[in-house]
């Protein structure tokens, strides 16, 4: 008898999922992958092993989008090897090239948008019938969001923390940025909606949750500009997290990512008053320069961003600051990217994500002529990430000695040993403290989807050492959240 059919997954077809991007891709994948396991397909980790193969695009610069034409190149091969494979392509670059994909590629069996994620069962139906088709039409409506409960034989990938799409799409067209062709229109999902799925999670077991949206934080604002929120049932963002933190079991929530235009007030006191509302905030900057901003189209000033931070601190003084940055945006000056350094210092950011413009095909900034020379961006690029390494490592020498509650994740890059992140979202891989004897064998150690508390032993670059304290009064706690009693650690 086969694995597979110890299993129970005689005659089942298996699928692999490849993803590029960001969270939300990531996200649509394990959609995806509910939906299909729906319509009888097992998962592999292992693509050799898959009969259905789809690869979940990115095409936020020139480098992600190229990905999937190189990986195309490959998976001819991988179709060869076994006849019946099938092929498909997701995501932006889906949704933006369409039927240029299955004119170019032969090997593709079919194409689906951001806004079609539902109709993945029937073009795997149709390919299998032999027909290459393409589903790439904007869907404006809620439907999109109406997705099955999650497949009892699909493995959680991530214990204890889990995605929630509160919006989709983007209505603010910055300069740089593809997204709002790739995403659409904006469009919130309704509250309860969400409230009924974060409380579906909550019963399963999950303490963290991560609410997506293009700009997670814009959500609600059309329909109560038009004054349908209450037809549509959404509320303003503020309104929405202090509901989410009103569920049972939810003890972490995060969002990401916001537009610094969208914080009001309400948002800023949200994070002095939910006590599960997380101390970070992903805050995407982009650059500190006021010229470059404008012609990013990005809304703000760079003092703009200053003050943002000022009042997010005084709500929350622990609150850690994480950005993205683009370097040689067309016209960029030395000036202009000094300002970026000066505010990267100002604003105390713990970490940021930085990238060197890359002109997309479509958007207004790429029709520009006064390209900065990419050895003067790689130069930027450097320097920034170098100013950035010194900040992010002071920042994580200041925590040493302290305390922190760290969600295991799973086991850290080099695989040996247990790594999660804190309330800030800093990184941190576990040790076992150095006096303790050895465990009982019948006490096991945490485990993904478990939180520990840890003393910072040792900060490097990249991420905290964190020695594990209190093992065993972590547990007992534990039982008792899960005999319904609510345990704020
Ligand atoms: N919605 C988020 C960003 C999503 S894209 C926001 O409003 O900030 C993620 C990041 O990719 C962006 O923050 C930006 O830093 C980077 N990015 C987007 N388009 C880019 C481009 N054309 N070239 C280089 N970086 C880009
Ligand atoms: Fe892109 Fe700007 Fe929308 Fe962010 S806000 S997704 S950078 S257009
Ligand atoms: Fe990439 Fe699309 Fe996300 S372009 S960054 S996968 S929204």
């Amino acid at each position: 008898m086969s694995e597979d059919s110890q299993a129970g997954l005689e005659g089942s077809r298996r699928f692999h999922i490849r993803t590029y991007g960001c969270q939300m891709n990531v996200h649509d994948s394990q959609k995806i992958a509910n939906l299909l396991a729906h319509a009888g397909f097992a998962a592999s980790d292992d693509g050799e092993a898959a009969d259905l193969l789809v690869v979940n695009t990115c095409s936020i610069r020139e480098k992600a989008e190229n990905r999937l034409y190189t990986d195309l190149g490959l998976l001819r091969e991988w179709k060869a090897r076994r006849p019946g494979r099938l092929l498909g392509v997701a995501g932006c670059v889906a949704q933006q090239e369409g039927d240029e994909i299955l004119r170019r590629f032969a090997e593709v069996d079919f194409v689906c948008g951001t806004h079609n994620l539902r109709l993945v069962p029937a073009l795997v139906a149709a390919a299998e019938r032999g027909r290459r088709s393409l589903r790439t039409d904007e869907d404006p409506t809620r439907a999109r969001f109406e997705l099955p409960e999650r497949h009892p034989g699909l493995s959680n990938p991530t214990p204890g923390r889990a995605f929630v799409t509160v919006m989709e799409g983007c209505d603010m067209f910055c300069s740089f940025c593809i997204v709002p062709t790739t995403r659409g229109r904006e469009v919130s999902r309704s509250a309860d909606s969400i409230l009924e799925e974060v409380r579906g999670l909550a019963d399963a077991g999950v303490v963290e949750v991560t609410l997506l949206g293009q700009t997670v934080n814009a959500y609600g604002r059309h329909d109560l500009r038009r004054g349908r929120a209450d037809a549509e049932g959404t509320t303003s963002f503020a309104a929405l997290l202090a509901a989410l933190d009103a569920v049972p079991g939810i003890e972490r929530i995060r969002y990401t990512s916001p537009h610094p235009i969208f914080f009001d007030e309400a948002l800023v006191e949200a994070h002095a008053a939910l006590p599960s509302l997380c101390p970070h905030v992903h805050l995407p900057v982009q650059s500190g320069s006021d010229a470059v901003l404008a012609a990013m189209r990005r809304r703000y000033t760079a003092d703009a961003v200053r003050e943002l931070v000022g009042r997010l601190r005084a709500a929350r003084p622990d609150l850690a600051l994480t950005t993205d940055l683009i370097v040689g945006f067309p016209g960029e000056t030395d000036a202009d990217f000094r300002a970026t350094l000066e505010l990267v210092r100002d604003a105390d950011f713990v970490d940021s994500y930085s990238f060197k413009y890359s002109p997309r095909p479509g958007t207004a900034a790429a029709e520009r002529s006064d390209r900065v020379p990419p050895e003067l961006a790689q130069e930027r690029l450097e320097a920034l990430q170098e100013q950035q390494r010194g900040q992010t490592l002071a920042a994580h020498r200041a925590r040493v000695g302290g305390r922190a509650e760290v969600l295991v994740e799973g086991t850290s890059r080099r695989g040996d040993q247990l790594s999660g992140r804190d309330p800030q979202h800093r990184l941190f891989n576990l040790t076992a403290p150095a006096e303790s004897g050895p465990r009982p064998a019948a006490e096991p150690g945490p485990r993904p989807g478990d939180r520990v508390w840890v003393r910072a032993v040792e900060a490097t670059p990249r991420s905290l050492i964190g020695e594990i304290e209190a093992p065993r009064l972590q547990r007992s706690l534990r039982r008792a959240d899960e005999q319904g009693h609510h345990v704020r650690l």
